[in-house]
């Protein structure tokens, strides 16, 4: 099969690894890719973003299958687009894609189907929302509704800080029209857990829990990230922990997207919060984690592939996923001057024999050296049959990598 796989992050680094070990995928198209895809076995990149013009690559390059790595396609509609075409795609249509694309929505959604969550309201007036201000408890969440790259959730420790997020995203419009409308929701405390799944609209398949860290420094310190490593599985996901997730949040998500006729074929992703009353859920993304989908498919000993096909085939209710024992670690390597404003062009260097474990995010080849391009430069990966070995083996191959600037965390798979 020729595929076209969409993204540039670590994320589909660590996809197009895994297909690429399929011996039913014979080309790889990754767009845009990154300099980790352009040396990836089968793999070519094409500098190609643009939805139409997708299309048109997929039918000039006669390609089997796209998979949709980011959000913003899904939510752009790209899935109803080729579909119209008759073109395969793994992903979620537009309707569905707006449990990420709008919190609102997704609250909605949730409040509809009993899917336990934080209490929270919706505001599209900077008045009301203020008043709503006065008479609540702190800290307490603001969320822009849109997309805002990351940047849309406030978690508010007082009144001031809560009424200077307003003004930002709903007065000065920080997010360009993404924070007008607003969420205002109850603080959860306990552990996050991420559980990505895949779902055929008919069954939803859990895949191992994952933990992400997302805070720039140890001990859950600093601003936020995109995620500074993970580790798979989750130790605090246990089966109890597990069973309440499936009863009160996957299952009746899953009831959802059949009363509402979502057209869903893809990966649904479930961050959910383990709370003393419970497994609640924070919010559902459309698409892998990045970066739990690099630990994760370390893991996984089915071929990914024949996994989507049965999704697109709703045959997931005959797929048993099968996982490599022990843990994944996965630590991000960060460029200087990351989250706030990373420095591009540093030159890297890998020691051969770690190459099996690096997955490349936000770094190019420049003829043959690999420099730094984006904040989160690339994941080292290593694995082990406890936790600690895990953390040991990670340890020792990060020392095999070296930038000018380079930032890791220490405590990926220690901290809470
Ligand atoms: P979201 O995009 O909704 O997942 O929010 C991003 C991050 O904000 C989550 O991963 C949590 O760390 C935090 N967060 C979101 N909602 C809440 C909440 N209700 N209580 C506590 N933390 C939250
Ligand atoms: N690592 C979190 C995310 O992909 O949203």
């Amino acid at each position: 099969m020729r595929i076209l796989l969409i993204g540039s992050g670590g994320r589909e680094h660590a996809i197009s690894w895994k297909l690429s070990k399929s011996d039913r995928v014979s080309k790889i198209f990754v767009a845009p890719g990154n300099g980790g895809t352009e040396i990836e076995r089968k793999c070519e990149n094409i500098n190609i973003t643009d939805i139409d013009k997708l299309l048109d690559f997929a039918k000039k390059e006669k390609i089997d299958l796209t998979i949709v790595g980011p959000e913003e396609p899904l939510i752009k509609g790209i899935v109803n687009k080729f579909k119209k075409e008759n073109l395969k795609i793994f992903g979620p249509d537009k309707a569905a894609a707006m449990l990420e694309g709008s919190k609102s929505f997704s609250k909605d959604f949730m409040k509809k189907y009993d899917v336990k969550t934080a209490s929270y309201e919706v505001f599209y007036d900077y008045e009301k929302a203020k008043e709503y201000l006065e008479i609540s408890k702190y800290p307490l969440v603001i969320k822009a509704d849109g997309l805002a790259a990351g940047k849309g959730v406030v978690i508010a420790k007082d009144k001031d800080e809560a009424i200077d997020t307003l003004k930002e995203f709903m007065l000065e419009d920080i997010f360009k029209g993404a924070g007008k409308k607003i969420v205002i929701e109850e603080f959860l405390e306990g552990i996050e857990a991420s559980i990505l799944s895949i779902c055929d609209g008919k069954t939803i398949l859990p895949f191992l829990s994952a933990k992400d860290h997302k805070q720039i420094y140890d001990d859950n310190k600093g601003p936020n990230t995109g995620g500074m490593g993970v580790v798979a599985p989750n130790p605090y996901v246990t089966d109890e922990v597990l069973e309440d997730f499936k009863k009160n949040i996957m299952d009746k998500t899953l009831k959802g997207i059949k009363e509402e006729g979502f057209d869903f074929k893809g990966i649904i992703f479930f961050g959910i919060m383990i709370t003393k009353e419970g497994v609640k859920l924070l919010e559902y993304n459309v698409r892998m984690g990045d970066p739990e989908t690099q630990s994760i498919l370390y893991l996984m000993e089915n071929d990914f592939l024949d996994v989507i096909l049965k999704a697109l085939d709703e045959d997931l209710e005959n797929v048993r996923l099968s996982w490599k024992k022990g843990y994944a670690l996965n630590v991000v390597l960060s460029a200087k001057g990351y989250p706030k404003k990373p420095r591009k062009g540093d030159e890297i260097t890998i020691k051969k024999e770690s190459k099996e474990n690096i997955f490349i995010a936000g770094a190019n080849l420049e003829g043959e050296t690999l420099k730094t391009s984006g904040g989160r430069v690339l994941s080292v990966v290593g694995i082990g049959e406890t936790l600690e070995k895990a953390r040991e083996n990670v340890y020792n191959l990060v020392k095999d990598v070296d930038f000018d600037g380079s930032y890791y965390r220490k405590d990926i798979g220690k901290a809470k």
